[in-house]
């Protein structure tokens, strides 16, 4: 009886299936799965065992997602892990219901049950997805990737590099991922910080390379809490992108190029190394550079430098916000060690698990921070009061800095604020739906700071 149950059950299935596919026609095939499941990588070096992870796909980062600009992204998502989850595709001004926040634009998706994401991606440029259920542990353990969104005019250069910078806290005997995701020292101070950098995967990333050949690269911070600030030795180059948006010209890049988590930034360099080597290099805790990730050189791939390299297309819908128009908002960032709330606000913060606030509140609760008209155009200041820097997240749509003479910045999505400093962001609320904004530093996210705004 019921193993006729069964059969009868899989047999009207399908016949479901057929008949979806006879209304849609032959292109209704099951989108490509993208599997969160358990896997072994070679974080450390040689001779360390392998560490335990939570990958996409099996693999360490997850799979390089390719799509052309203004195509369709299709992937059913399926959890072979024993936690729920969800995955978030970050930067893309996306469908709201596409998010992939757990508890605001979906449910977390059960152990062995699947969700089918599609959405289009509008904006070319360097985007990441990661896990967006119990963030703080799930991308921590290694659920995230890069989405490469291409321009259908590419710019001209040899190699399209993408460096996925990350860390990773190992037990320094076994190279298991220390498991305590909730230690109040993380979420109170700075985050969790590895004991491990590296890029890709691998704590030592060696790429090779011929002199004066012309690499892309793109940098993805997709670490819990750690700022990069990183150098170029035996590089020489613009930059012509920060988070996933066209810079109107290429750029010089800064001295010390500074990635807050989520960050990214697209780079056009030609290598000039004189030597044998040229890298890209990171100020550790020790004020020391070291090296993040190694070019190898040998032979040439022309005798001269190319020319400047054209801006990148500038993708849709840039237009700064009109300042004159916008609705002023304060987020007031307060918490954490260090910090100037009383004794007796954190002790009834901790007791609801949180150290942190924005706007007074801790977590993102039932109302959002703002009820936003679409298209309306909006000045948000953040005012860092705590002991710590914060970069501030903004699901849906991008920003534009409001710098100190009063004119705009690059577009972006996830801005670094400073200890005891207020930075202001302006951008048009032009994308419906419950926007998640929050900070990238996963465990202050974890403990308070994490809010949203509804734009209808
Ligand atoms: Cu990278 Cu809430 O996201
Ligand atoms: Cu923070």
């Amino acid at each position: 009886m019921q193993n006729f149950q069964l059969t009868r059950r899989a047999v009207l299935a399908g016949m479901g299936a057929t008949a979806l596919t006879a209304r849609m026609g032959n292109a209704a095939t099951a989108p490509t799965p993208l599997t969160a499941q358990r896997a072994m990588a070679q974080i450390a070096p040689e001779g360390y065992p392998q560490t335990e992870v939570w990958s996409y796909d099996g693999t360490l980062p997850g799979p390089q997602l390719r799509v052309p600009q203004g195509a369709s992204l299709q992937r059913r998502f399926v959890n072979k892990l024993d936690v729920p989850s969800s995955v978030h595709w970050h930067g893309i001004r996306i469908d709201n219901a596409m998010d992939g926040v757990a508890g605001l634009t979906q449910d977390a998706v059960p152990p062995g049950q699947t969700f089918d994401y599609e959405f289009v991606v509008p904006d070319a440029g360097t985007y990441w997805y990661h896990a967006h259920t119990n963030s703080m542990e799930q991308v921590a353990r290694g659920l995230s990737g890069a989405l490469i969104i291409e321009e259908p005019d590419a710019p001209d250069v040899d190699r399209d590099e993408v460096l996925l910078l990350d860390d990773w806290l190992l037990d320094p005997d076994t190279a298991q991922l220390e498991p305590d995701f909730t230690h109040p020292m993380d979420l109170s101070h700075g985050g969790r910080f590895g004991n491990l950098v590296g890029t890709n995967g691998h704590y030592a990333l060696t790429v090779t390379a011929k002199r004066h050949e012309r690499l892309r690269l793109r940098l993805i911070n997709a670490a819990n809490a750690r700022i990069f600030v990183l150098r170029l030795t035996g590089l020489s180059g613009w930059q012509v992108a920060l988070d996933g948006m066209p810079l109107p010209a290429p750029e010089p890049i800064p001295e010390e190029l500074v990635l807050a988590p989520a960050q990214r930034v697209d780079l056009i360099v030609d290598v000039t190394g004189d030597g044998a080597q040229a890298a890209i290099e990171r100020l550790g805790n020790d004020e020391q550079w070291h090296s993040q990730i190694a070019f190898e050189i040998s032979g040439e791939a022309s005798r001269t430098r190319r020319d400047a390299p054209a801006p990148l297309p500038p993708n849709p819908n840039m237009a700064p916000t009109d300042l004159t128009q916008a609705r002023l908002l304060e987020m007031k960032i307060e918490g954490g060690a260090m910090g100037r709330m009383s004794r007796n606000q954190m002790q009834g913060l901790m007791q609801s698990g949180n150290f942190w606030t924005l706007a007074g509140k801790a977590g993102p609760g039932d109302t959002p921070f703002a009820r936003l008209s679409k298209g309306e155009p909006v000045r948000l200041r953040f005012v860092n009061d705590t002991a710590f820097p914060h970069a501030m997240h903004l699901h849906g749509m991008h920003f534009r800095e409001v710098l100190e003479d009063g004119s705009l910045g690059p577009m972006r999505d996830t801005v670094l604020t400073f200890a005891g400093r207020s930075h202001e962001i302006a951008f048009t609320a032009d994308n419906p739906g419950k926007w998640l904004l929050h900070c990238h530093m996963l465990a202050h996210a974890a403990a308070g700071m994490s809010s949203w705004i509804d734009v209808t």
